[in-house]
């Protein structure tokens, strides 16, 4: 069978945060709802220089670079999102004119919530295992502004970010066999965005529900496809990442999954099996999200960035389990295959590295940023010199005759 997987994988988060610390203060809410209750502390935040399209061109501009990669090589191009500037022309178009990537080459939009990414994925390996062409590639983009609006309960979930693959065959990072995989949808109302609306609506608590279901229904999934014959999938495992609105969701989730797959044992076994299995298969994926926040199609992936990160060259020769899930909803349970000496490769992700680099702001700041609209943006590009940074190679203008202006 060919194998077909990502060569390399980069994230971009924008320059600002703000911290938990200051969002308790400014809404009157225990900081400790938050450090303990959520388990974030810091929420990226995107300035007004900044969108879907220069996040999505500032990952994939690192990848290009650290992979040497022609951006003519690239065959298919997905950019995946729920943050899109435009209901037709996709942000997928202005990141091709930005990376000079060629016009032979398919490139389109996809969305479906926070699965999205996992869609775009999936299908360009798809591609890759079937094209004539050995050396062809496929970029996979994901890219978010998870934005609620001031003082609502999802405020404290927010973020802001993209990741990006090179999808190829003999890839050097991990590969995927998109047979051995689980998937369950279904219709719900649980987070959702009505054409016309800036912040989405969300029934926060069922949405949790919903999301648990679809992991539910999708590791039953997962588990016939691999004909375990009684064996429990978590045992097959090395690591779990697990989509991430904000950290202790992952916490709920391995909570559940182990439920499930020890079902026939007593509380305080489960228990032990809990504590056991999350501080050494999920634990080390999430330094990302407690940094950055929510940032919707790429958040598991951002996770998986963490774990390959923390764990380096432990994770060599792994197999990471991935839970995807889309609020509306949709949801996958696939598998990564870590290669043997993918250490080189996670020593250039430089993932700490890039969140060091990010500047603290203040609540004031954070709520003149967020109150402001796009077309109020208007900067002149001898200005935007100064916005830009070894990390942000892309950056907003402002518009002109309703086009979107980057340079
Ligand atoms: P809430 O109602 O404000 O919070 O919203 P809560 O009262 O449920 O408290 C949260 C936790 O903090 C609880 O712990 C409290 O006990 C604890 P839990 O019971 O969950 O273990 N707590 C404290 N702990 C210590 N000290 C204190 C304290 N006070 C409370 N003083 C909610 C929480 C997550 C619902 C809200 O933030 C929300 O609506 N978020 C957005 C939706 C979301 O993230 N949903 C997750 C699943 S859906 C999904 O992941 C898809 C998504 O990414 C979108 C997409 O697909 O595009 C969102």
């Amino acid at each position: 069978m060919t194998d077909v997987g990502v060569t390399d994988i980069s994230i971009y988060v924008p320059s600002y945060y703000l911290t938990h610390q200051d969002l308790a203060e400014a809404r009157g809410v225990p900081v400790d709802k938050f450090h303990i209750g959520l388990g974030n502390f810091k929420m990226s935040i995107i300035p007004n220089w900044e969108d879907s399209v220069t996040m999505a061109a500032n990952a994939a501009y690192q990848l290009l670079m650290k992979t040497g990669t022609d951006p003519k090589e690239i065959r298919q191009m997905v950019v995946s999102t729920e943050s899109g500037v435009d209901y037709s022309k996709p942000v997928a178009s202005y990141v091709q004119e930005l990376l000079g990537i060629g016009i032979r080459c398919r490139i389109y939009e996809v969305k479906h919530a926070c699965y999205g990414g996992t869609a775009g994925l999936i299908n360009s390996v798809d591609r890759i295992a079937r094209t004539n062409r050995e050396s062809e590639k496929a970029l996979v983009i994901m890219t978010d502004i998870a934005h609620y609006g001031f003082e609502n309960s999802g405020e404290p979930t927010q973020g802001a970010g993209a990741v990006a693959m090179l999808v190829e065959r003999n890839p050097k990072l991990f590969s995927v066999d998109t047979t051995q995989n689980g998937v369950y949808s279904k219709s719900v109302f649980d987070f959702w965005r009505p054409s016309g609306h800036v912040v989405p609506i969300v029934d926060g608590h069922y949405s949790i529900e919903c999301y648990l279901k679809a992991l539910e229904e999708s590791a039953m999934d997962l588990k016939e496809n691999l004909q375990l014959n009684g064996r429990r999938l978590i045992e097959t495992l090395d690591y779990v990442v697990y989509h991430m609105p904000f950290c202790n969701m992952a916490k709920k989730a391995h909570r559940h999954f182990v439920q499930l797959e020890y079902k026939d044992a007593d509380n305080a076994e489960r228990e032990k099996r809990f504590k056991e299995t999350f501080e050494k298969m999920v634990e080390p994926g999430l330094f990302g999200v407690r940094e950055v926040g929510n940032i919707y199609t790429g958040s598991v992936y951002m996770g998986l960035v963490s774990l390959l990160e923390s764990e380096r060259e432990e994770v060599e020769g792994k197999k990471v389990g991935i839970f995807s899930y889309g609020s509306g909803c949709g949801a996958e349970f696939l598998i990564c295959n870590i290669k043997e000496n993918a250490q080189k490769l996670i020593d250039g992700l430089n993932f700490k590295k890039q969140l060091d680099r990010r500047k603290k702001i203040s609540i004031e700041h954070y709520t003149h940023i967020y109150s402001q609209k796009p077309q109020d943006v208007r900067y002149f590009p001898q200005e935007v010199r100064h916005f830009k940074d070894e990390y942000t190679q892309f950056v907003f203008t402002g518009i002109k005759d309703h086009k979107r202006q980057y340079v």
